[in-house]
């Protein structure tokens, strides 16, 4: 069955774990969706992990719905949330909830995700009043490297702590579903997540949180440019990967792929007759 919202709602009520991970395609979706895992994001990481760019800030509403699209084909019982790029909904509120309805009309997600927490709550309202569920994003916001000068651990100091503590309860008063809590200390991650009713989905947040959620090709080993702290490597795909295309490389050029098993056949007499 379709997980939705409320399967999110469920789970913290009964202090069931999220399990979440990142998405950008058919296939990957539909090995994550046959593992149940319960959300996939088809999150603007894709700018880094998909399209090699240095940050997320260059990716654009068409390349998002391209890919939700994708996403949301493979994904039968996981709730698809599509994450909302830079630019598009900070403009005005208008231009949030219009983006929003793309990404769920053209894309086929059944919730978007959005980064900030007091300046974005105007948005969060008005995209939840039309109908459309909103996942909140606070901490490591990637959307703001630029602010942040860098990509650094959110909410160690006194008065930064306690300002996250106050944007998870304005983004939940807002009507976020879920908010999604990004390298802060894990006690700062426990505590906010005792602190409001919605789902904390954590990604260097510490097991405190409701939920978890990684960047696939991190967890799989395939992205090295650069590899977070807070990621656990479950497999090292891109070695086997690498191994396996050497190994393709190594049977074209000695001519042992394709062999007789690979091939398809015609009788030699109509060859004959060709010749
Ligand atoms: O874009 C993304 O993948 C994200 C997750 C890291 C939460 O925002």
């Amino acid at each position: 069955m379709k997980n939705t919202v409320s399967t999110f709602r469920n789970k913290k009520s009964n202090n069931e774990k999220i399990s979440m991970l990142t998405a950008y395609d058919y296939s990957t979706a539909k090995l994550m969706d046959n593992a149940q895992i319960d959300g996939i994001l088809v999150g603007d990481s894709l700018g880094m992990v998909m399209l090699g760019y240095d940050d997320t800030l260059s990716v654009t509403m068409e390349d998002m719905i391209h890919h939700i699209k994708a996403v949301s084909k493979g994904a039968k019982n996981a709730l698809v949330v599509g994450d909302m790029p830079f630019m598009s909904y900070q403009v005005s509120v208008e231009n949030a909830v219009y983006n929003a309805g793309r990404l769920i009309k053209e894309g086929g997600c059944q919730a978007v995700k959005l980064e900030g927490g007091a300046t974005v709550c105007n948005q969060i309202k008005a995209i939840t009043n039309a109908s459309i569920p909103v996942m909140a994003h606070i901490g490591l916001t990637p959307q703001s490297v630029n602010a942040f000068g860098g990509f650094k651990v959110q909410g160690k100091s006194e008065d930064d702590a306690k300002r996250l503590l106050q944007e998870a309860k304005a983004v939940e008063q807002a009507g976020a579903f879920a908010v999604v809590l990004e390298c802060i200390p894990a006690k700062l991650a426990q505590l906010i997540t005792d602190s409001i009713s919605i789902p904390t989905i954590g990604i260097g947040a510490g097991a405190g949180c409701d939920g978890q959620i990684l960047v696939y090709q991190d967890m799989l080993g395939m992205y090295s440019d650069f590899t977070p702290k807070f990621v656990k490597k479950y497999s090292n795909l891109g070695k086997m990967m690498t191994n396996a295309f050497k190994e393709y490389i190594k049977d074209v050029n000695n001519s042992s792929f394709p062999s007789d098993e690979h091939i398809f056949k015609i009788s030699d007499d109509i060859i004959n007759k060709l010749y």
